[in-house]
């Protein structure tokens, strides 16, 4: 049976120069970098320049992912840019990154899912394109999280860093099998009772601001672990496939040591998962592309391996996608 399949034709991402170390942050908060990095891995993170916005990171990193594809803007009919930190109430950040990229047709909107942002974004796409309504997708995560944490508040401000990235996807005909190349599934995810474990205390109607980040970072730790894990197997499952069969895992950055117990009970090599959150700390919906560029750059992924992604962020929501790259 034929199908369309999604393939990542092209990836890219964008740090902002600025970077604050563990040790700098010692000076913001009542903190040490050996806390941060036994607790989370993280040993720096990078902020926004002052008037650098959500849309300036994902425009330059949709740029490089386009480049990577050796397609321009023309060629793109659709754009999902997953924030949680839009430049505007609305509109939505989608379009102008269309409107900087010189795009005049398609589609381009947002999705708020938070730290899985990218992974509802991916499968959102990949929708469009099975149904045949795009052809090619830009798919971004994008994040100025800085401006949305108390830095009074030494619990959640070492935590976060500033990012973004993007894949283009790109329509390929598949046979239906596991065998396809492109993304085989993708698997969505929420719970919406636990809103107050990680949540922003303001917002437009309810506060008419924006608010800061709030967390309750053990309970969050607990249930990252069991629901990503569960996740993985998910997608595994659907397709067929054991731990046996992944070659890369790309997780969504938010602690090295859910990363690692997540892994433990997945029963995954540990050499088989893409760790940057000691240089990226945690990005939010950026974090994954932002890993997967670093994963390509190294030459850690090759055509025909099985890669899983999966996120876990606030809503709760969390979410898997496997490709065949
Ligand atoms: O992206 C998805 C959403 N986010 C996450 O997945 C994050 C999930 N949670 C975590 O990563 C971890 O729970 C944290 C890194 C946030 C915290 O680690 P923890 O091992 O759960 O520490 P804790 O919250 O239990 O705090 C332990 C101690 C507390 O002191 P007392 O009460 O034991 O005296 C905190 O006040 O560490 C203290 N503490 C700090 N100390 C130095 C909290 N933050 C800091 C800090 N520096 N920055």
């Amino acid at each position: 049976m034929t199908t369309i399949r999604s393939v990542v034709s092209g990836c890219g991402s964008y740090l902002p120069e600025k970077i604050i170390t563990n040790k700098q942050m010692e000076d913001i908060v009542d903190t040490t970098d050996e806390w941060i990095i036994e607790r989370t891995g993280i040993k720096q993170r990078h902020i926004a320049a002052e008037g650098q916005l959500t849309s300036d990171l994902a425009i330059k990193a949709a740029k490089k992912a386009l480049t990577a594809a050796s397609l321009t803007a023309n060629d793109i009919d659709l754009i999902v840019l997953a924030t949680s930190t839009p430049d505007q109430t609305f509109p939505a950040t989608a379009t102008r990154v269309q409107a900087a990229l010189g795009m005049e047709k398609g589609a381009a909107f947002d999705i708020q899912a938070v730290c899985s942002g990218f992974i509802y974004a991916l499968s959102t796409a990949d929708n469009f394109i099975k149904a045949g309504q795009a052809k090619h997708a830009l798919v971004i995560g994008a994040e100025t999280f800085s401006r949305i944490l108390d830095w009074e508040d030494r619990a959640s401000c070492v935590l976060f860093g500033d990012g973004a990235g993007a894949v283009v996807l790109s329509a390929s005909q598949g046979t239906g099998t596991n065998k396809d190349q492109g993304i085989l599934s993708s698997h969505l995810h929420s719970d919406g009772r636990y809103n107050e474990l990680l949540y922003v205390d303001g917002g437009v109607s309810s506060t008419q601001s924006t608010g800061y980040l709030r967390m309750k970072g053990k309970e969050v730790f607990r249930h990252a672990v069991v629901n990503l894990a569960s996740v993985v197997k998910e997608a595994l499952e659907f397709n067929g496939l054991t731990s046996d069969d992944v070659d890369m895992v790309v997780p969504h950055q938010a602690n090295k040591r859910i990363l690692d117990a997540t892994i433990r009970k997945l029963k995954i090599d540990p050499a088989k998962v893409a760790v940057t959150v000691h240089k990226h700390a945690n990005t939010s919906a950026a974090s994954i592309p932002l890993a997967l560029d670093d994963m390509l750059k190294e030459n850690r992924i090759a055509r025909g391996d099985i890669v899983v992604l999966e996120a876990m962020g606030g809503g709760f929501t969390w979410g898997s996608c496997l490709i065949r790259w």
